[in-house]
């Protein structure tokens, strides 16, 4: 699947990489890089660089790295094909066809065409006599008719090949029905239908592919709602219902839900920027793409005591994206489907006036702390003032914690700066413990010595070391590659991972083609392109000197040497003579 050199040229030259990573990522100019917060993984301080020079991004935080390709494979979720489609449209170019063998592609487009129009048969089958029931079900629940056809509703009919038949007619395989897990394999292997007598929720994605499906039952069956399991297409551990919609929503924030109709009632109620998980709870990477989005997130989950503890765990992992948090909480046993509907025409205007009222997640929290303690006992007083101490000690911004202490000495009558030294005190106890786990973790790793990258460097770290800075040194001095390449051919190299990468570098050189990263990151995955990039930014700013170099390739071949020698279980007394040699050379 070799995409021409020529194609990869013009591809990169039309793809700045701050331009593309700046649609991501709000980054500012420091000296000659540009820095911002990694998208990757949550942080509240800039490790995410961009080196504008050799247009490649590193975190310094999680490692990830790469070119302009790799940002949008992992920003995007796409594998290396897809990335590129995506930047060419970007670009106006047209991608290639000829030669390219992505078989997975192929399943993937297979998928989204299944979906479409399994999307379009089950809204056809809601207006057919078969859907009458459904039909009423979903005006039943309030919905208008703009409502149910905004979303694309739709519904499954009973019987076992209703849909299986459908799609068969219009040219799909038994298998790729089951691949896009509309069907599921018969004892014959013929496909049968997966969701039957069911209204159909279409899950769409961001650039408006159906990528799944939610299937409910109007009675009282189990399970009550039905999703598609992950495909090639899907993974529900990254997916927001409705994001397509909310995010053009022109609301500066967005209200996460636990379900699908409550997402449903607030948009028709004119809140098009809710947005719910699909049949999960909130994960990292949920929390992460919705800070893609906005800045500010509200959290309305149902007033029962799962749907809190739901908020409670969900909270924490909004903040920990950078995300501001505020707590919608609806009174009465309810969600905010059932709330909006219980006021009828009002109901739009009665949730409003709950968003209005919003305290941030302290505010929110502190309450919770307070219920349940008496304020007029001092034991009551204490236990307040006990759990409040330790909802300040998670803020992280001091003024926070002031602001905070000064209400709570004013409500409970006690001095503040007595509420900031128990603050304090908590603080330095969570510190001690961080810190332990903390050591423990590095021993744990350094005795674990786990790198999927390069499973050697760990054993040979000295000769790894030289090999690293002997590939920047050769990346970033093309000229003088010929003559490194005599003194240190690729074979020479300790670690198999830095061996292929110099390799490669090496045979780019020579044939007298530019080496950058946007033509490695058709050889290496993600991960190895993150470590590329820290080999690259671990090089000296000004570059290394032939000097380093030579000594750089004199360590590689010490550490060469003494491994062959190693390894010669019946080495001869020259052979054993010379090992002594080097193992003396390498304690000097
Ligand atoms: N869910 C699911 N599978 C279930 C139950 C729930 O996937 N068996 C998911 C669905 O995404 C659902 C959400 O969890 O929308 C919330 O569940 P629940 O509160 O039980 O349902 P509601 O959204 O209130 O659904 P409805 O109003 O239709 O009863
Ligand atoms: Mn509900």
């Amino acid at each position: 699947m070799a995409l021409p050199d020529s194609f990869i040229q013009e591809l990169k030259a039309r793809s700045d990489i701050v331009d593309v990573i700046s649609s991501y990522v709000n980054l500012k100019r420091t000296g000659r890089n540009m820095v911002g917060l990694c998208p990757f993984h949550g942080e509240k301080t800039p490790s995410f660089h961009v080196n504008v020079e050799n247009a490649y991004f590193h975190c310094f935080g999680c490692g990830a790295g790469g070119d302009v390709i790799t940002f949008i494979r992992r920003i995007e979720n796409l594998d290396y094909m897809d990335a590129v489609r995506l930047l060419a449209q970007r670009a106006g170019m047209t991608v290639p066809t000829e030669g390219v063998d992505d078989k997975t592609a192929r399943i993937r487009a297979r998928i989204f065409e299944a979906n479409r129009e399994a999307a379009r048969f089950f809204h056809r089958m809601l207006y057919s006599p078969q859907g009458a029931q459904a039909l009423a079900y979903l005006r039943g629940r309030g919905l208008k008719e703009s409502t149910i056809k905004h979303f694309g509703l739709g519904y499954a009919p009973p019987g076992r090949f209703a849909l299986v038949d459908a799609l068969r007619e219009k040219g799909f395989r038994d298998n790729e029905l089951v691949t896009a897990n509309l069907a599921f394999a018969g004892r014959r292997g013929n496909a049968v239908d997966r969701f039957v007598d069911r209204v159909m929720f279409p899950i769409i994605d961001l650039r408006g592919n159906v990528i799944a499906f939610g299937g409910r039952v109007m009675g009282d069956g189990k399970p009550k709602y039905l999703n598609t399991s992950d495909t090639l297409v899907f993974r529900k551990s990254n997916q927001l219902f409705a994001l397509n919609f909310a995010k053009n929503s022109g609301e500066q924030r967005l209200i996460l839900v636990e379900g699908y109709m409550d997402v449903i009632a607030l948009h028709q109620a004119g809140f098009t920027n809710a947005v719910a998980t699909l049949g999960t709870a909130l994960a990292v990477d949920h929390a992460r793409l919705m800070a893609r989005y906005t800045k500010e997130v509200i959290v309305s989950y149902d007033s029962d005591a799962a749907g809190q503890k739901a908020a409670d765990r969900a909270i924490p992992m909004l903040r920990d994206a950078g995300l501001t948090v505020r707590v919608l909480a609806i009174p009465g046993s309810k969600d905010p489907d059932e709330y909006i509907r219980s006021f009828g025409e009002q109901g739009p205007a009665r949730f409003k006036q709950l968003l209005d009222a919003t305290g941030n997640d302290v505010e929110y929290r502190l309450q919770k702390a307070k219920s349940g303690c008496d304020l007029t006992t001092a034991e009551g007083k204490i236990a307040y003032l006990n759990a409040a101490v330790s909802v300040l000690a998670t803020l992280d911004s001091r003024m926070e914690q002031e602001i905070y202490a000064g209400r709570l000495s004013e409500e409970v009558g006690i001095q503040k700066s007595a509420v900031m030294q128990q603050v304090d005190k908590l603080l330095r106890k969570r510190m001690r413990s961080a810190q332990t786990r903390q050591v423990r973790e590095i021993q744990q790793s350094v005795s674990a010595q786990r790198d999927s990258v390069n499973p050697q460097r760990a054993a040979h770290l000295r000769a790894a070391h030289a090999e690293e800075a002997l590939i920047a040194y050769v990346i970033n001095n093309p000229d003088m590659a010929k003559n490194i390449g005599e003194q240190m051919p690729p074979e020479g190299m300790v670690t198999d991972f830095n061996r292929r990468v110099y390799q490669l570098v090496m045979g780019r050189i020579q044939e007298g083609r530019p080496v950058d990263l946007m033509d490695l990151s058709q050889e290496f995955s993600m991960e190895e392109m993150g470590r590329i990039t820290q080999i690259l930014s671990s090089a000296p700013p000004t570059g290394d000197t032939w000097e380093s170099a030579q000594e750089y390739i004199r360590v590689i071949r010490l550490e060469k040497e003494t491994l062959t020698a190693a390894d010669i279980p019946s080495a001869g007394v020259e052979d054993i003579n010379k090992y002594l040699e080097t193992l003396k050379e390498l304690k000097k």
